[in-house]
C-alpha cells in the first residue's frame, strides 16, 4: 500500500509474468491530433507489453462512463481516460476507487475530489492560451492601432482545454487594452464547425471580414482542425487569410504547412504523443510506486518569424 497525496492505491504489485491490463477510454477521432494521440497510446502499449483495451466514445460522455464501468467489471489493473468535459465523473471515479482500480486522467483535466484519481498526464492548456496571446502582444507592439478586434473559435464547451486556452489567452491579452474579443463561438474542435462559423461570418460581412460591422483583425482558434476549416471557407470564398492574423493550437503537419505558406501567423504546439509517459505511469502504479500528481508534456510554438528550413516533419 502507498500514499500518493490523498489517493490511496492498494498494493497492485504484479508478478513479473502477468501482463498488465490498461483500460483506456478515448473521446473519439475529431481531429488528426486525436488520431495521433490514440496511435501513440496503442504503439506504446505494444512496446511495453501492456494489454490495452481501447474504447472510442464517439464524442459522448455517457459512452465514456459505460466504458469505464466495463473496465471496472473486467478488473483491469489501471484505467485511463480523456474526459470530454470537466464535470460529471465523481460517481464513476468512486466506483473505480471502491474496486481498488487506480485512474489516470489523460489530456484533459477534471473538476473533482483529487483523491479520486492517481494523477493527470497531458498539456498545460492555460500556458497554451498564454503563448497564443504573447505572440499577439509582440506582433502588434509597434503598431499605432487603437483597436484590435479578435474572433475566437473555441473548443468544446466545458472541456478543460477550451476553458484553459480561453483563460490563459485572456489573462495576457488584458495587458493591452487595444485588444477586444468581439466574438467567441464553440466550434467543438471540428474542421466542419470551423468552416461553418467562417461561412457565416463571410456571408454577413459583405466583402470585408467583419463581425457585427466591426472589422476582424485576429482569429484565435483553439485547435488546428477548426483553423483548417476556417481556411477552407476563406479559400472557397476566394478570400485571403493574409489580411488577418491567425493563431492556432496543436501543430499538426497541415497547419505547419499553412504557416509556411503564409496563411497562418502562429501555431502553439499541443503534444499528442502521450503513449510512452502513460505506460510509464501505469507501470509505476502497478509496481506500487507513487506517481506525480501532474505530468505536463513538453510543448513549443511555431511562428511566422521562424527559420522554416529548420522544421522537421511532425508525423501527424
Ligand atoms: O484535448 C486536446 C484537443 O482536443 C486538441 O487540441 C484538439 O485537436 C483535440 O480535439
Amino acid at each position: 500500500m502507498f500514499k500518493n497525496l490523498n489517493f490511496e492505491v492498494k498494493s497492485k504489485t504484479k508478478t513479473p509474468t502477468k501482463q498488465l491490463i490498461l483500460g483506456f477510454s478515448q473521446i473519439g477521432s475529431e481531429s488528426a491530433w486525436r488520431t495521433r494521440n490514440t496511435q501513440s497510446i496503442i504503439e506504446a502499449a505494444k512496446e511495453n507489453n501492456i494489454q490495452l483495451i481501447v474504447d472510442d466514445a464517439q464524442q459522448k460522455q455517457e459512452n465514456q462512463l459505460k466504458a469505464i464501468r466495463s473496465f471496472i467489471v473486467y478488473q483491469v489493473d489501471v484505467i485511463a481516460f480523456v474526459p470530454i468535459v470537466e464535470t460529471g465523473w465523481d460517481n464513476v471515479l468512486k466506483e473505480a476507487k471502491d474496486a481498488d482500480i487506480p485512474v489516470i486522467i489523460v489530456d484533459r483535466q477534471i473538476k473533482t475530489d483529487p483523491g479520486l484519481y492517481a494523477g493527470f498526464l497531458g498539456e498545460d492548456s492555460i500556458s497554451e492560451g498564454k503563448k497564443a496571446a504573447d505572440f499577439l502582444l509582440s506582433k502588434f507592439k509597434n503598431t499605432t492601432r487603437q483597436k484590435i478586434n479578435i474572433v475566437e473559435f473555441s473548443g468544446t464547451t466545458n472541456s478543460s482545454v477550451a476553458i484553459g486556452r480561453a483563460k490563459g489567452f485572456r489573462n495576457v491579452i488584458s495587458k493591452d487594452p487595444r485588444f477586444n474579443i468581439i466574438h467567441s463561438e464553440d466550434g467543438d474542435f471540428l474542421r466542419s464547425r470551423g468552416k461553418e462559423i467562417m461561412d457565416k461570418i463571410i456571408y454577413n460581412s459583405k466583402g470585408y471580414l467583419t463581425f457585427n460591422n466591426e472589422p476582424i483583425d485576429v482569429i484565435y482558434s483553439h485547435n488546428d482542425s477548426m483553423t483548417l476549416g476556417l481556411l477552407d471557407s476563406l479559400k472557397a470564398n476566394k478570400l485571403s487569410s493574409k489580411n488577418i492574423v491567425i493563431v492556432s493550437v496543436d501543430a499538426e503537419q497541415k497547419s505547419i504547412d499553412e504557416l509556411v505558406a503564409g496563411n497562418l501567423n502562429c501555431v502553439i504546439e499541443c503534444n499528442p504523443n502521450l503513449g510512452p509517459a502513460l505506460m510509464e505511469l501505469t507501470k509505476q502504479i502497478c509496481r506500487g510506486e507513487p506517481i506525480a500528481r501532474i505530468t505536463y508534456m513538453h510543448e513549443s510554438s511555431f511562428t511566422e518569424n521562424d527559420d522554416f528550413s529548420k522544421y522537421t516533419a511532425r508525423g501527424y
